[in-house]
């Protein structure tokens, strides 16, 4: 049984939403769909918060590095913000560079959405109108967060009256040691991906898909994040996976797993999604004042934001980021936590 309830978060009309089961406690606030806590128990039982964040609405209202949220339209970079649907071009806010990042200025993770209890769960929606940050037609989006047992589910769905490129994600931040711990040296990644994209210097796919065999981006078989990044050149890991290709099925497929060792915490990922974009932080720097007072040096945190590649619109062999009037753009990731 998950315990579902609801609460104010901060003056104004922003909600927060605390899913409870015997052994996960997931809070969630209306504020951008943020995951503002995942509580799980190590080895002897002890609890931890094991996502990075802001104790107060003050700290998610700003949010630089997306602690948390859902982020879209379209997640990650566009290059030159611009692109062409049926011959007309349209031009996003450039904010990152000479690149859109993550739906632009105000971009879903600013949004209050609209939330009502689920099965196991809550439901947040939000429209986007048409012209919003650049993009076209009216979009209505929903996020359904749902906890089961040890499971949490995060199920998108979006539809349009207009073209649009459309590539939801979120964007938590973990740590299995616990927030506030400095580092994630001492975890043990793998991810199930035969390929993955080449960026150039910013951070935009030169378009081949490369294999990850004999590189040190082949994390197929589990490694330490610590040495590996030690030989890494650049400061980190900031890299789409790619999970599978144009033409296969939408599938639920197993996407990465994560142990450390030190705690007992394993986190499982799967999800329908084409590519998942493995980032360790290389932008954190420390100075962000976070839960509880903790500080956030870099790599003290990884993502593994479940997505469709990069500037697919600008890249015709990539996976299909459009969304037409009458199709339903849905997708869904499950996290698995366990104890070895
Ligand atoms: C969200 O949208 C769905 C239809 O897409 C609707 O059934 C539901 O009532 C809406 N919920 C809220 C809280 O607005
Ligand atoms: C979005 O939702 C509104 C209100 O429910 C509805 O009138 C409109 O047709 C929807 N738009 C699309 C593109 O589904
Ligand atoms: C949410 O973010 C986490 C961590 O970045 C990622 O593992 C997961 O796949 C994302 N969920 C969805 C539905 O994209
Ligand atoms: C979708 O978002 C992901 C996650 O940020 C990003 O890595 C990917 O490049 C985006 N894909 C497209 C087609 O824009």
């Amino acid at each position: 049984m998950t315990e579902v309830c609801k609460e104010k978060f901060g003056e104004g009309p922003v909600e927060k939403w605390t899913l409870r089961s015997d052994s996960v406690s997931v809070e969630i606030i209306s504020l951008g769909c943020v995951i503002k806590s995942i509580k799980t128990a190590d080895r002897n039982g002890q609890s931890a918060d094991i996502v990075l964040g802001y104790d107060d609405l003050e700290g998610y209202l700003s949010n630089p590095r997306y602690f948390g949220a859902v982020v879209g339209r379209v997640a990650n970079r566009i290059a030159k913000g611009r692109f062409v649907i049926d011959g007309k071009e349209y031009k996003l806010a450039i904010n990152n560079g000479p690149n859109a990042l993550h739906g632009g200025l105000k971009g879903f993770n600013k949004a209050v959405w609209t939330a009502e209890a689920v099965d196991s769960g809550v439901k947040l929606n939000h429209s986007s109108p048409d012209g919003d940050e650049g993009y076209p037609g009216n979009l209505n989006l929903s996020v359904v967060y749902r906890l089961e047992k040890n499971t949490l589910s995060v199920f998108y769905n979006a539809q349009t009256d207009q073209t649009t490129p459309i590539n939801l994600t979120n964007h938590s931040y973990f740590n299995l040691a616990g927030q506030g711990t400095p580092d994630i040296y001492d975890h043990e990644v793998t991810i199930f991906a035969d390929s993955y994209l080449p960026v150039d210097d910013t951070m935009i796919p030169t378009g081949e898909i490369k294999p990850v065999e004999n590189t040190l981006f082949d994390l197929r078989k589990s490694v330490l994040l610590g040495s590996r990044l030690n030989e890494l050149p650049g400061p980190g890991f900031d890299h789409n996976f790619c999970l599978w290709s144009p033409g296969d099925p939408q599938l639920e497929r197993k996407c990465a797993r994560v142990v450390h060792p030190g705690s007992g915490r394993v986190l499982e990922v799967s999800t329908t999604q084409p590519g998942v974009q493995f980032y360790t932080s290389n932008f954190l720097d420390g100075t962000i004042k976070g839960k509880g007072g903790a500080s956030y040096p870099k790599h003290s945190a990884f993502c593994l934001e479940t997505q469709n590649w990069p500037d697919a619109v600008n890249q015709p062999h990539f996976p299909d980021v459009l969304l037409m009037p009458g199709e339903q753009y849905t997708h869904s990731t499950h996290f698995t936590f366990s104890l070895i």
